[in-house]
């Protein structure tokens, strides 16, 4: 599809590969997402450099590093910045931001510089009815084969819920690692929902109180325990 003299580049999707691409960070050169095979990666944009919502969403996203991490699940920033922009927001962070209990904070993930736009473009983060020169908040969430598994958008006035990521990779990890799916707000340790019935007979036995563990709430909506200590240990590195 073209409209005037660009090509418009359709935005991948859950499911897709994700769009591969060399660039330039804070932390030296990288293949993406070629560098991060086997682990899962969050790559994530944010609007501009030293701008108050993204400066608050750098230093949350920084301290919970760690907590990433314990899920074998990277970071990656871009914005539409040059790498000495980034370079000295990241200092500034570091040196002089205090806020809400964080401070002397050091972002150690690398930080794309997209001046081009050539990834931002690649992954729909310029999304030109909120702004044709800044990225909005967006973060996709890519498995250890390269797969796109989830995206989140969030406008540029908007910082995002950084417990809420956590907890997508971890239902992610979960649901891959026990076949199943995860409810609304689920958290691990909370019930689970089993795949429907392939036959009217399991159905009925479902629905019977026969399958052990598993609770129906009707034939299409089954529900079962796995234990907090069992989830973590299928989702921690
Ligand atoms: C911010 O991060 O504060 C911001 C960036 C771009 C537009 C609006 C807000």
């Amino acid at each position: 599809m073209e409209t005037s003299n660009e090509t418009v580049i359709p935005m991948p999707r859950i499911g897709d590969k994700a769009p591969a691409f060399k660039a330039v960070t804070t932390q030296g050169e990288i293949e993406f997402p070629k560098k991060y095979e086997g682990h899962w990666v969050i790559l994530f944009s944010h609007p501009a450099d030293f701008t108050p919502v993204c400066t608050s969403e750098f230093m949350t996203f920084a301290t919970l590093e760690q907590k990433f991490e314990e899920l074998d699940c990277k970071l990656v920033g871009l914005s539409i910045d040059g790498l000495y922009s980034h370079i000295a927001w990241l200092r500034t962070i570091k040196d002089k931001i205090d806020y809400k209990g964080m401070k002397d904070v050091e972002v150690k993930f690398p930080l794309i510089e997209d001046i081009t736009m050539d990834v931002a473009k690649k992954y729909g983060m310029i999304q030109p009815g909120e702004s044709a020169t800044k990225a909005v908040r967006a973060v996709f969430f890519i498995d250890p084969k390269g797969i796109i598994r989830a995206v989140i958008y969030y406008p540029l006035s908007i910082g995002r819920n950084f417990d809420e990521l956590h907890r997508v990779v971890q239902a992610l990890k979960t649901a891959d690692a026990f076949s199943v799916a995860c409810p609304a707000d689920w958290r691990p340790g909370d019930d689970v929902i089993v795949p429907t019935a392939g036959s009217c007979g399991v159905a009925k036995d479902r629905m019977d109180g026969k399958e052990q563990g598993v609770t129906c709430h009707d034939w299409f909506f089954c529900t079962k325990k796995i234990d907090k200590e069992k989830v973590l240990k299928a989702i921690l590195k």
